[in-house]
């Protein structure tokens, strides 16, 4: 007589709270009958010491893991987004984006890699910019212009973790920070969070809130850097990648957009249907690190990109609330920079999407706007979703 299994795994709920953080109540599990299942996986999210700052600032790194074995590992110095494993179509988990083992890499860094990036996104030509009459000179750290929010921008500071819990869909991390008036030249205390969730369905959830006490510009994003056949192995030129984009911003030498918001069409910007990166990159001088406008026009969640790896089947969509998304190709990689697992950055080894409001927008009426004045929320909403084909 055949042996019958039936298992019940009641899914573990992991709750870790650090002092200060709000411990949220889970909801209820229901005992769930898995007969084939293996391995017991949970939704899980913990915390351990990721060292301290040059300032002696002690920072933590978070895990956050799902069901499937997707893990994101987070570290509240400059809300970096430090790895993200994701499975392949055999269901082996690599790690799909650069950076460091240790802490010292991302405090030497000057390429944004996982860092959240703000007060002000991408670049604010001449480094200023006018609000309500009154002209506002901010730190220029790129050349004469001012890029991802300045010398000391969100992607140096401490962040303070708020909330840190898993239950049965997903596991969260939420981090707050307080820019203060006229950092990096910006007027208004501006007060931020921003929250990583990792859901069961294979999401990785990236939400920001601000408000301030002065008017203000923000424009808040990710600048995590992918590769989805795993950090470090090659190019990302044989990725074939989709924007749902008719329209981008054409740039001058500073890369500062022009105004001016031209169609892809018949040009090497078109990534209206499925192109590989690679196929007519040579034709954009050093690689893409352009703005496009996507078509849903902002508001409300889009699908804005798509990314698919041929040898390793990984994809990665992108869904967003905001007017623009950056294609950023790692153009200034240059083999000078070592990162996780011994692996060497060269030129192309990764590409950015960075969903955002267009560059520049402080100093373009015919942009949509940046301004946050009191008393209004911003809030914006980015979804990496994570399949196999
Ligand atoms: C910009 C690039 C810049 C890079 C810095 C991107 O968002 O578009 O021009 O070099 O960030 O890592």
């Amino acid at each position: 007589m055949k042996t019958r299994f039936l298992v019940n795994i009641v899914l573990v709920v992991t709750v870790v709270c650090m002092p200060g953080c709000k411990k949220k109540t889970p909801a209820p599990t229901e005992p769930q009958a898995k007969p084939e299942a293996k391995e017991a996986r949970v939704m899980s999210a913990n915390e351990e010491s990721f060292g301290k700052t040059s300032e002696g600032r002690e920072v933590n790194l978070y895990t956050l893991t799902n069901t499937n074995g997707l893990r994101a590992k987070i570290t509240n110095y400059g809300a970096i987004l430090v790895s993200l494993e994701v499975p392949d179509r055999d269901g082996n988990l690599a790690d799909i984006t650069l950076g460091f083992d240790a802490l010292d890499g991302y405090l030497k860094m000057d390429t944004y890699f996982g860092a959240t990036v703000g007060r002000y996104a991408n670049r604010i030509g001449k480094a200023k910019f006018v609000l309500d009459g009154v002209e506002y000179e901010l730190a220029a750290n790129n050349g004469e212009n001012h890029l991802h929010g300045g010398i000391k921008g969100f992607d140096k500071v401490v962040w303070k973790p708020e909330d840190l819990w898993a239950n049965d869909n997903e596991a969260l991390l939420k981090m707050s920070y307080i820019s203060e008036d006229d950092e990096e030249g910006y007027p208004g205390n501006l007060a931020c969070t921003v929250t990583y969730t990792l859901t069961k369905d294979d999401e990785l959830k990236i939400n920001y809130e601000a408000q301030t006490d002065k008017t203000t510009v923000v424009n808040l994003t990710n600048h995590s850097y992918f590769n989805l056949a795993g950090q470090g192995t090659g190019d990302i030129l044989g990725h074939e990648l989709t924007l749902n984009a008719d329209k981008y911003t054409p740039v001058d030498e500073g890369l500062i957009p022009t105004g001016e918001i031209r169609s892809v069409k018949d040009s090497p910007m078109d990534f209206t249907l499925p192109m590989s990166i690679g196929s007519r990159i040579k034709q954009v001088g050093d690689g893409y690190d352009h703005n496009y406008v996507l078509n849903s026009g902002g508001g409300a969640l889009a699908l804005a990109a798509r990314a698919y790896e041929p040898t390793s089947g990984r994809i990665m969509e992108i869904y967003t609330t905001e007017p623009g998304v950056q294609l950023y190709t790692g153009n200034f990689l240059d083999g000078s920079l070592t990162g996780k697992a011994g692996k060497v950055y060269k030129k192309h080894y990764a590409f950015c999407l960075e969903t955002q409001h267009f560059p520049d927008s402080p100093n373009k009426p015919n942009f949509p706007s940046v301004v946050l004045h009191p008393g209004q929320k911003y809030t914006t909403e980015t979804v990496h979703k994570f399949s196999t084909r």
